[in-house]
């Protein structure tokens, strides 16, 4: 459907009216108004893009007061709508301060249908870019792919992949490191293909004991074993006309790989207990955190199911090697967890910004969801400091350092103190961990000024 564009025409004065109404085109959805209050009727109802406003409108016909309200109030109602103040021939001082309140052009009486019309389309065409603007700074921080948020070339890569293997039925194998997105990419696939009204059937291999994992996958009939008091439809079942998602596919037993790998080439399963086949139309998601060529070299993975699984591949990068993604999805972390704990419009410092920017986020997306929930707790006020992120602060860029001395000091510093963190602060096991003796890390911890229990400020 063809949207018109719309024209709201504020005037006056009735012979005036239809000559305007004569400048434009069919393809203009034109209303007029000739006060105040008929042209806020009509704002409302018509939503224009552009209105051409009088500015002496009753009750001073002959002034300007009324139709700089009227201009007001459009621009509160409804900022984006681009205003053209109509004036008399010698009023160009109130054209001047039309444009200053916010109007975006002047047009000057007697009336001139050309020069009308070529302002008029000249507006237009202005909202026309600053919409497209708009919608492009929205797409920006965002994708097609529900809950994704990303800036990273390397993310925008595998969205576009994604979209473009979304309505076919390829074996799609996604790979990344814990907490990267690969659920979410799997369900992204899923609601982009043609089986998203089907269902979306989820299975963690990893979490389910071997011996139950056979009959959750494919079911088992009534007396097949102790305790099956009743038939049960397995997951690939019940994923029927949709798609199924094996998560942590790489933690599979091989004993149920084989039986897998049947059903991937001849499409039907046996329930356990049962000799008949079954048909199952499945659309097939397999992911894993783990090296799936390197299983297959330790003989725990299956070479031919590797390749029945990953038709198409999708590689997910950790954070902390997509450009520019951490700080966008802890930005958008924050707006969403804030408003889910009634701690709205809180907002990074810039040494948290930083921070966010430098730490390598070793449990990735996952990791980040915890530490910006526990800054939303813990901030004072409306700012989230490193502190409250518990992340290391960011340290100055080398060249702000003096000679060697001072980068090795700064080092051992940060190495010292990312060794306490990690071991709780047990002296022990920390001067393990750094590879010296504890009395040697007491000097150091004295020399640095390092403090050495928990409740330590992490300034
Ligand atoms: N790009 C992203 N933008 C916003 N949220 C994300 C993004 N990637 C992941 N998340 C969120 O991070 C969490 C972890 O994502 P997901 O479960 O998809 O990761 P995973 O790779 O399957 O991790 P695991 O290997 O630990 O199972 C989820 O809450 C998810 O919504
Ligand atoms: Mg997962």
């Amino acid at each position: 459907m063809v949207v018109n564009k719309r024209l709201l025409i504020v005037e006056d004065d009735p012979g005036l009216q239809s000559q305007m109404r004569w400048c434009f085109s069919d393809d203009l959805d034109v209303a007029v108004a000739s006060d105040r209050e008929s042209a806020l009727t009509a704002l409302r109802r018509l939503e224009p893009e552009v209105v051409t406003l009088d500015l002496g409108l009753p009750p001073d016909p002959g002034g300007a007061s009324e139709g700089f309200h009227l201009l007001e109030e459009i621009l509160r109602l409804s900022p984006l709508t681009k205003v053209i103040v109509v004036t008399g021939r010698e009023d160009k001082e109130n054209a001047v301060r039309a444009i200053g309140m916010g109007a975006s052009d002047f047009y000057q009486k007697p009336l001139d249908a050309d020069i009308l019309a070529f302002v008029v389309n000249r507006a237009f065409r202005l909202a026309e870019l600053e919409r497209e603007n708009r919608d492009f700074s929205k797409h920006k921080n965002g994708t097609s792919i529900k809950g994704i948020v990303a800036a990273s070339p390397q993310m925008m890569t595998i969205c576009r992949t994604l979209e473009k293997i979304a309505p076919t039925d390829v074996t799609t194998l996604i790979t990344g490191e814990t907490g990267t997105g690969k659920e979410l990419l799997a369900r992204g696939l899923h609601d982009l293909s043609q089986r998203a009204d089907k269902p979306f059937a989820a299975i963690n291999c990893a979490a389910i004991p071997e011996n139950l994992l056979e009959s959750e996958l494919f079911g088992f009939e009534k007396g097949s074993f102790t305790g099956a008091t009743q038939s049960k439809k397995g997951k690939i079942e019940s994923a029927n006309g949709g798609t199924l998602f094996l998560d942590e596919i790489g933690d599979m037993p091989m004993a149920l790989q084989a039986k897998l790998l049947r059903f991937l080439q001849e499409r039907v399963i046996d329930r356990v207990g049962s000799v008949k086949p079954i048909p199952v139309d499945v659309r097939v998601v397999c992911a894993t955190h783990r090296d799936v060529r390197q299983l297959i070299e330790s003989g725990d993975f299956r070479e031919d199911l590797y390749y029945r699984i990953s038709e198409i591949t999708l590689d997910v990068p950790p954070l902390r090697e997509r450009n520019g993604d951490s700080l966008v999805i802890a930005q958008s972390l924050l707006k969403s967890l804030g408003k889910q704990m009634d701690r709205p419009n809180l907002t990074f410092t810039e040494d948290a910004v930083n921070a966010i920017t430098a730490y390598s986020w070793p449990g990735n997306v996952r990791e980040m969801i915890n530490k910006v929930k526990r800054a939303t707790i813990m901030a004072d006020g409306k700012r989230v400091t490193v502190a409250d992120l518990d992340l290391p602060a960011e340290q100055p860029p080398s060249d702000n350092q003096l000679n060697l001395r001072q980068v090795r000091e700064n080092a051992e510093r940060r190495a010292i103190t990312q060794a306490l963190r990690s071991c709780n602060f047990n002296m022990a096991q920390a001067s393990r961990l750094l590879g010296i003796t504890r009395p040697t890390l007491y000097n150091l911890t004295d020399k640095y000024r390092i403090e050495t229990s928990e409740f330590a400020d992490n300034a």
